[in-house]
């Protein structure tokens, strides 16, 4: 769909480089609107945002012509499917995926985070956090955990962005182009780790799904590779985007900042409000099964509706003074990571991932200070800097 819709258009611009003020004039104006350019309605409420994500009349099997198709992997992945896929899928990588495994991580995760501060400390000058920090840490831990080998990390880089390219509601043609090819090379690429694990299992996430698919045919090979895909995809340029944007954040909201160097225990409610403020994943679509009012708008069944997440999460009828970034916030129950039976499954380890390395930057380098404008990467779905110069002095 708007294949040709490139990056400079005023939307797509407005909605990459400062979405918020858009976002107010819908909360204010125009909550349910249909929006011509992306073709699909767009819903800001909080509210309004929980009911299409909560309503089973609402499908998340949201192709678009041109950029999915149902035989395109990624295309059949849980994100995308219904009950009763989606339930059978889940349940499966449930299984697999547990917070109790997640919270085993912990001490590797501190570990990760100390190496990687380490090195920021030995460097003078300006350091670029995303690629000293943010972006690191998550790709090393989903890599570790999956059990795909370090030495390929640098391959799957540029196949998972392209791929992460693809989930904006307008995709450039140039990503579209790619796309295929990406899709492909990642395939073939979990395919023969999992040809290996099956000959050899190790103590991996890859290998645990491995047994699961054999212990029934519940879950076929394609579904087990599109699953470690979604689970790699999402372990690259999700949590990078709560580092980053939070950490940019904290630097812009000095007041904040030495709040929580003077009570570090504010993390976990700070990581939460961080997520809150500026949401890595700032929209999701579903598309009506049938036709269905909302606030007074008919919506056509076959309709795509876009649930505009980093609005609902500025809602002024949810949040008191929801501009304002406040660590503390409580109660603050925000929808960054979805909600409804798609909720996130990795929040538990991007939370982790996110306190750790958070709490640790602003214990080890107090004095941490914004050194340049940073750069925004062009996507709007998944929304995040792609350099952000610091200064550590100590
Ligand atoms: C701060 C980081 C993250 C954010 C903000 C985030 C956000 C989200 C959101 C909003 C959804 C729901 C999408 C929808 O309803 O259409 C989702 C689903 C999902 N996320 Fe995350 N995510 C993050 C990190 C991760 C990580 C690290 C993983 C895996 C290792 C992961 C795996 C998934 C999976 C598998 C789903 C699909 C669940 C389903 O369809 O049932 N996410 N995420």
């Amino acid at each position: 769909m708007m294949a040709d819709v490139p990056y400079d258009h005023p939307l797509v611009a407005q909605l990459r480089d400062n979405p918020y003020p858009l976002y107010q004039r819908l909360l204010a104006q125009a909550p349910v609107q249909w929006n011509d350019v992306l073709e699909a309605w767009t819903l800001a409420r909080y509210a309004d945002v929980v009911g299409v994500l909560t309503d089973a009349r609402f499908s998340a099997r949201r192709f678009r012509s041109g950029v999915d198709s149902e035989e395109a992997n990624i295309a059949r992945s849980m994100l995308v499917s219904d009950p009763p896929d989606h339930t059978r899928l889940r349940a499966l990588v449930q299984k697999a995926f547990t917070p109790r495994m997640v919270e085993q991580l912990r001490p590797r995760i501190i570990a990760i985070v100390g190496e990687l501060l380490d090195r920021i400390a030995e460097q003078s000058g300006t350091v670029d956090l995303i690629g000293e920090l943010a972006y690191p840490l998550p790709v090393v831990v989903i890599a570790e955990l999956l059990g795909v080998p370090a030495e390929d990390r640098v391959k799957f880089r540029e196949w998972s962005a392209v791929v992460a390219a693809s989930l904006d509601p307008l995709v450039p043609e140039a990503v579209v182009n790619r796309l295929q090819d990406a899709r492909a090379a990642l395939y073939t690429y979990l395919r023969e780790i999992i040809t290996l694990r099956r000959r050899e299992p190790r103590a991996d996430l890859i290998s645990a799904l491995v047994a699961v698919e054999e212990h029934g045919d519940v879950l076929t090979e394609p579904e087990l590779v599109i699953m470690c895909m979604l689970l790699l995809i999402a372990g690259h340029e999700t949590t990078v985007n709560l580092i980053g944007n939070g950490v940019l954040a904290l630097l812009r909201h000095p007041e904040e900042f030495a709040r929580l160097k003077a009570d570090p225990s504010l993390i976990n409610s700070g990581v939460e409000e961080l997520l809150r403020f500026d949401s890595p994943v700032q929209l999701t679509a579903r598309i009506a099964t049938q036709s269905i009012e909302i606030d007074g708008h008919a919506i056509a069944q076959g309709a795509r509706v876009v649930t505009l997440l980093g609005a609902a999460n500025h809602d002024p009828a949810q949040f008191a003074d929801p501009e304002t970034l406040d660590l503390g916030r409580a109660p603050n129950n925000h929808l960054a990571f979805g909600r409804g039976i798609h909720f996130c499954l990795g929040a538990p380890l991007a939370r982790l991932e996110g306190q750790i390395a958070i709490g640790a930057l602003v214990r080890r380098f107090p004095n941490l200070t914004l050194a340049g404008e940073p750069e925004r990467r062009h996507q709007i779905t998944l929304r995040g800097l792609s350099s952000l110069p610091v200064t550590i002095s100590p």
